[in-house]
């Protein structure tokens, strides 16, 4: 992985936060700030490790039982687990015939897609991963009550005990609870891992194993990255400089940072950053806001505006050398559509230079171009991705001066809604907010 920061910066204003940086680094790995409860993630590419054959003897017991498993969960209980097998697997693995297919549920509200995915496994054999730090989230608590019951329904409870996972705290939470009286498997959620930080836990890896993909090769990336960006000196560090530029970046006044890929299997490895970095970062009225965009697909949706609209952004791209296929332009003879200039060319060297082009016109429209390069989309790559983005996320929010690991901002729409859905023990703030909206 390479982090090029010169057509945003330059390396003397950059020398400018090499002791900011440095110094968040030391409290984060010494674990003297602010959350310091909540960094079992930095030993996680170490310390999983004697998990790893059990988590793949689940997912292969899963994977051969299956033809469809449902990973219930939301936020960092499931963005992480999606990134990694949207960025590895054919991007029309869902009309492939090849089984386990991996859906998602728990993620979302909607009664459609909920009554969709419920017709969609009717006829089918399914399983269910239900990740819930907490075990109390709503969303995927509604979810896994009505899988679970179409599931015992369809298989009976013998088989749908087979078939159901649980990743959740160690002894609290109604998942636990329920877990431990059906008699599932369970997998444990240390309490020094935050879910957006989880990816690299059983969290991640199960459903990651259960897609097929090598774990093992995931994690070898993840700790080679996890010791570069912990011990490198500042200028050979790029969770470093990748922090120094992006605050140095919001200091004069950009503050919004648009993540840019140009290979669509890249798009919910940004929502995943979003997550990482919008949690981590956005509190006491300060923050870069995390913002994505899927070039070139968004350049004829979004391009207009990061040309030539307000100067408050920087781009990050995560930029891939080299692809998996190889697909090459052929020629026609009529050439009616003029694209004879392109023949013989791969498709990549079309979209490198779709690539170079957009960084380049960018620059020259006031938005500064930070660019981290990955040589293939693989297991390794992806692994030292999280962890590089990560450890930059934490150095990130101590420069800030937040606690880069709690999220006390997520609870304020939870407390209306259940206020609203009448939940036992919210009455006075069900009175409270009827009175407000009757007026
Ligand atoms: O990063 C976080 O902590 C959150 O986004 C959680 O992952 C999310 O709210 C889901 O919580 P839980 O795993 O407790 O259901």
């Amino acid at each position: 992985m390479r982090f090029t920061y010169s057509y945003a910066t330059d390396i003397e204003t950059l020398r400018k936060y090499k002791e900011e940086t440095e110094n968040a680094l030391q409290t984060l790995v010494k674990g003297t700030g602010a959350g310091n409860d909540f960094l079992g993630w930095l030993g996680l590419p170490k310390d999983i490790r004697n998990q790893v054959s059990g988590i793949k003897m689940t997912a292969e017991r899963l994977r051969k039982g299956c033809e469809v498993i449902v990973c219930v969960g939301i936020g960092g209980s499931y963005l992480g687990a999606k990134a990694v097998i949207d960025a590895l697997q054919s991007s029309f693995a869902q009309l492939e015939a090849k089984t386990p297919q991996i859906v998602y549920a728990g993620n979302n509200i909607g009664e459609d897609y909920l009554y969709e995915l419920q017709e969609m496994l009717r006829h089918k054999k399914f399983g269910i991963i239900c990740i819930s730090k907490s075990g109390t989230t709503t969303e995927p608590a509604l979810a896994f009550r009505l899988l679970k019951q179409q599931l015992e329904n369809q298989a009976g409870k013998e088989a749908a005990r087979e078939r159901i996972v649980c990743i959740t705290d160690a002894k609290r939470g109604a998942l636990r609870t329920l877990a431990t009286n059906e008699g599932y498997d369970t997998y444990v959620i240390e309490d020094n891992i935050g879910g957006r930080f989880s990816v690299l836990s059983p969290v991640g890896l199960l459903p990651i194993a259960c897609a097929g993909m090598d774990i093992d090769a995931l994690l070898d990336g993840a700790e080679k990255m996890m010791d570069t960006c912990t011990t490198a000196d500042f200028e050979n560090n790029p969770a470093l400089l990748y922090a120094a530029a992006r605050n140095s970046l919001y200091r004069k006044g950009k503050k919004i940072e648009l993540l840019v890929n140009f290979h669509p299997k890249l798009h919910y490895l940004s929502e995943w950053w979003k997550q990482l970095y919008g949690e981590s970062e956005g509190k006491e009225n300060k923050g870069i806001f995390p913002a994505s965009a899927d070039f070139t697909t968004d350049l004829h949706s979004m391009g207009q505006y990061v040309q030539e609209g307000e100067r408050l952004l920087f781009e990050t791209v995560i930029s891939v050398e080299k692809p998996n296929n190889k697909v090459v332009v052929p020629t026609d003879a009529a050439n009616l559509d003029g694209l004879n200039f392109l023949a013989g060319k791969r498709v990549d060297e079309v979209n490198k230079m779709a690539e170079l082009g957009t960084r380049l016109a960018h620059i020259d429209g006031g938005v500064p171009n930070l660019l981290i390069e990955i040589p293939q989309l693989n297991e390794e790559a992806i692994g030292k991705l999280i962890t590089f983005f990560e450890t930059a996320c934490g150095v990130s929010g101590y420069m800030l001066g937040v606690n880069p690991f709690n999220q006390p901002g997520v609870e304020a729409y939870k407390k209306n809604m259940f206020a609203l859905l009448h939940k036992p023990g919210y009455e006075k703030e069900t009175a409270a907010i009827k009175e407000r909206i009757s007026k």
